[in-house]
């Protein structure tokens, strides 16, 4: 019987932190400590964003973002629909109102078209979303901001390491969010940062996120504001450190598996996530749609029992049980995706024509095409 394949399988051993972990315990020193200084300037050079801080999650830190740009209870967000629901539920925690943006169906990103239809001067934010890593429109997307002057914050969970137009996810929108989640390029077990160009957002959050701290009053901090605690522990930075060091070669490479499954799947008519030309995809997730008559679910279903780990592409926020009752405001294409999308395997090794045999077996396989009664 052949290994099982993940879906994905984290790019670092214990012994490549086990120096730097032992050090910590040593010293004692759990936080706040050089490693996680040496972090946020790594994000910084590695980004090329002028100021980054460090948060336990993408959420926490889109969350301090909308804070930080100050959107209070009753303003509108534009949200980009396919997406982790953690991107609305942000908005939805504030108070706020999000506003969901259908997407374009090559790119499963914001539509221009449909943002632009959207604005109005009730909306105070946009979020758009690099879906399942690719930053594909967000120059254009910016564009509209800037046209309207909105402020647009990036939910780059999946986009470290990705560039539009040759600059880096982290340099572009004017606040950025990313997640260190296991299932990202960069993975902490749990983890996130935040980076922006704007000095006056940077002074706010440096201020926000130690406590509402500023320098000492004699032996004591200085809590000149209300604040909160989002850090990232030492052993956690030593993890993002080691990383980093090695994105761009584990980039190179899931572009070269994403290739392989492409020329494989294509015959049998898998559409991949599209990818601008100028556009450098971090891969974090390969995403094809389904060919219409084909049943995604089942498909995903075979190949587990063929020890094949898939999932579906994204979500559509606005079709999920509790944002579909509240708004009713269903975004057709983001659904469509949702439901005829697939996730492979994709990292190094992984055995990609094992998986496509499989799954070309499924496809001619006889009986296997949807009937109006499976949907
Ligand atoms: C687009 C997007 N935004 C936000 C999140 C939440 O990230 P985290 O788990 O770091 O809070 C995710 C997680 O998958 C995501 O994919």
């Amino acid at each position: 019987m052949s290994e099982p394949v993940r879906l994905m399988r984290p790019y670092m051993t214990f012994e490549d932190v086990e120096e730097d972990f032992r050090a910590v315990f040593s010293s004692g020193q759990f936080t706040r400590g050089a490693h996680v200084d040496a972090f946020v300037k790594d994000i910084k050079h590695y980004t090329g964003a002028e100021h980054a801080f460090l948060a336990t999650s993408a959420t926490t830190a889109l969350w301090v973002a909308l804070k930080c740009l100050g959107i209070v209870a009753g303003d509108e967000v534009a949200v980009a629909d396919f997406s982790f629901p953690a991107t609305a539920n942000v908005v939805e925690d504030l108070g706020a109102i999000p506003v969901f943006v259908d997407v374009d169906l090559d790119t499963f990103n914001m539509s221009p078209a449909d943002l632009a239809a959207k604005i109005t001067p009730k909306i105070k934010a946009v979020i758009f979303v690099d879906a399942l890593g690719n930053p594909t429109g967000l120059h254009e997307i910016q564009a509209v901001c800037r046209q309207h002057g909105i402020p647009l914050i990036e939910d780059a969970a999946c986009a470290i390491g990705s560039t539009e137009r040759g600059v880096r996810c982290g340099g572009i929108a004017d606040i950025t969010c990313f997640s260190f989640h296991p299932r990202k390029l960069l993975n902490t077990g749990e983890g996130g940062a935040i980076t922006t160009n704007r000095a006056d957002w940077a002074d706010w959050l440096r201020v926000k996120l130690m406590h509402g701290a500023d320098g000492m009053r004699g032996l004591c901090l200085d809590f000149i504001d209300y604040g909160y605690n989002f850090r990232l522990p030492e052993l956690q930075a030593i993890m993002g450190r080691k990383q980093l060091t090695q994105l761009d070669a584990i980039v190179a490479n899931r572009n070269a598996v994403r290739q392989a499954y492409v020329e494989q799947l294509a015959p049998i008519g898998f559409m991949p996530q599209r990818i601008g030309d100028d556009v450098l995809h971090n891969v974090q997730s390969l995403v094809f749609r389904v060919p219409k008559n084909l049943d995604r679910n089942a498909l995903v279903h075979y190949l587990k029992t063929k020890e094949i780990e898939t999932t579906l592409g994204t979500y559509c926020q606005s079709g999920t049980t509790y944002f579909s009752k509240k708004y009713a405001d269903v975004q057709p294409r983001a659904m469509q995706l949702e439901a005829t999308t697939i996730t492979v395997p994709c990292y190094e090794g992984v055995p990609v024509t094992r998986v496509c045999d499989e799954i070309i077996r499924f496809a001619q396989s006889p009986g296997r095409a949807k009937t109006p009664s499976n949907g």
